[in-house]
């Protein structure tokens, strides 16, 4: 095991303003105030600085923003600041947006990782004592499980969308800088995340959001799909530790040990639902709307995060009931966040993805 140096870092996030960097970036300003935070973001879609208010004002705290494909302008970054480390989170991260638009998605996960990585060798020159480049990458690059077995540091690459290609990609990139270039690099593979700030394409939060407004819950094919799911903030403290700890070359795979069906999962966030709303129960549920499958839908997710819990201690915090509560708590108290970044291009996303195909 080794530690990161935990003085002096300047730490460059890329991402921070979308949903899991900016859980990563509350927690690395408010845990480390002897490190400069800095959160890279271009601000797309998925980007939104209400997600840090309550830190922006922090003294180890700076926005950049900055698009992770311009090379002259992240090299420009690097030469300005000095960044010791990087936690590459900055991508396109929607698979069924990556199925309607790919190219987007191979710009900026494959382009975007090659243009850091090409900046951190650039800056740090062989020196690199104190250095890290953190890649925050996904379970989908292994491919789909049948009914039985996990992802485990092992499973060889089977990548099956647009989204998970480009992400393969980006992760072969990270690991060929360190064998070619010796960069210092680690690399960690999570399974769904899920909690507050989750923008509301992803299964969690739509449902969340169609249940609140009686609108149709579209369950993709039979519902029979399985993902693994974990709480953000777990997620958030596993890259802590990581960065931390982990070994220079290494890959950490990190999950929940929590499969659902997505019908049953749906279900069980109508029950909720319909107790927080003081709505008859099995009311909600009936807004469950079988809908056209999702093409080369992935069967099932499952990750094998022994190896990060026996090396690093991490092990998820949260029941999955009590994550779904806290987040459907989060969802319906904060509901000025939800029609900010569902007006507008939203609702052209939903149209094309839920009404014309
Ligand atoms: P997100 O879509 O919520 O946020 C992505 C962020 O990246 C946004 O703030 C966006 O503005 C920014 N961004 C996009 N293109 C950019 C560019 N060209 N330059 C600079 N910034 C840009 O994504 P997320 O769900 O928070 O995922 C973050 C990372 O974690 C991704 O790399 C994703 O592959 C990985 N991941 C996500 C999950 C999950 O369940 N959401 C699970 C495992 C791994
Ligand atoms: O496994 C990690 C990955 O999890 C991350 O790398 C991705 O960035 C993240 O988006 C997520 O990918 P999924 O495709 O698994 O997540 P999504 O929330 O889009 O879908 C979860 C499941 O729910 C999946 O089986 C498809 C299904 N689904 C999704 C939506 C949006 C529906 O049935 N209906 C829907 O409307």
């Amino acid at each position: 095991m080794q530690c990161m140096n935990t003085t002096a870092q300047k730490i460059l996030i890329t991402g921070g303003a979308g949903f899991i960097g900016s859980h990563v970036v509350r927690r690395m300003v408010t845990l480390y105030p002897q490190y400069q935070i800095f959160n890279l973001d271009a601000l797309t879609y998925a980007g939104n600085l209400e997600n840090l208010r309550d830190i922006e004002d922090a003294p180890n705290y700076t926005f950049l923003k900055a698009d992770i494909t311009d090379q002259e302008a992240i090299n420009a970054l690097f030469e300005a600041h000095g960044f010791t480390s990087v936690i590459h989170l900055a991508a396109e991260s929607h698979v069924d947006r990556s199925i309607i638009d790919p190219l987007v998605f191979i710009k900026t996960n494959v382009m975007g990782t090659a243009v850091l990585l090409n900046a951190a060798r650039q800056s740090w020159k062989g020196a690199y004592e104190g250095k890290r480049f953190y890649h925050v990458s996904t379970d989908e690059v292994y491919g789909s499980l049948g009914e039985t077995g996990f992802f485990t540091e092992e499973t060889p690459y089977d990548p099956r969308s647009p989204y998970s290609a480009s992400k393969a990609s980006s992760d072969h990139l990270v690991r060929a800088y360190h064998h070619t270039y010796g960069l210092p690099v680690v690399v960690s593979n999570c399974s769904n995340n899920y909690g507050s700030h989750h923008f509301p394409e992803k299964l969690i939060p739509l449902m969340i959001n169609n249940i609140r407004n009686n609108k149709p819950l579209p369950v993709y094919g039979k519902g029979d799909n399985i993902r693994d799911w974990l709480f953000v903030e777990d997620h958030a403290r596993a890259i802590d530790v990581i960065f931390h700890n982990g070994k220079n070359g290494d890959t950490y795979n990190i999950g929940g040990f929590n499969e659902w069906k997505n019908i049953d999962l749906v279900k069980t966030l109508c029950a909720i639902m319909d107790k927080k709303l003081g709505r008859e129960a099995g009311t909600s549920e009936k807004l469950i709307t079988y809908v056209t499958d999702r093409p080369g839908h992935d069967h099932r997710y499952a990750i094998d995060a022994t190896k990060l819990n026996k090396e690093l201690g991490w092990e998820p915090s949260l029941q999955f009931e009590e994550g779904l509560e806290k987040t459907v708590d989060w969802y319906l108290t904060n509901e000025a966040w939800v029609k900010n970044v569902t007006s507008g291009a939203y609702q052209q996303y939903y149209d094309k993805q839920y009404h014309e195909r």
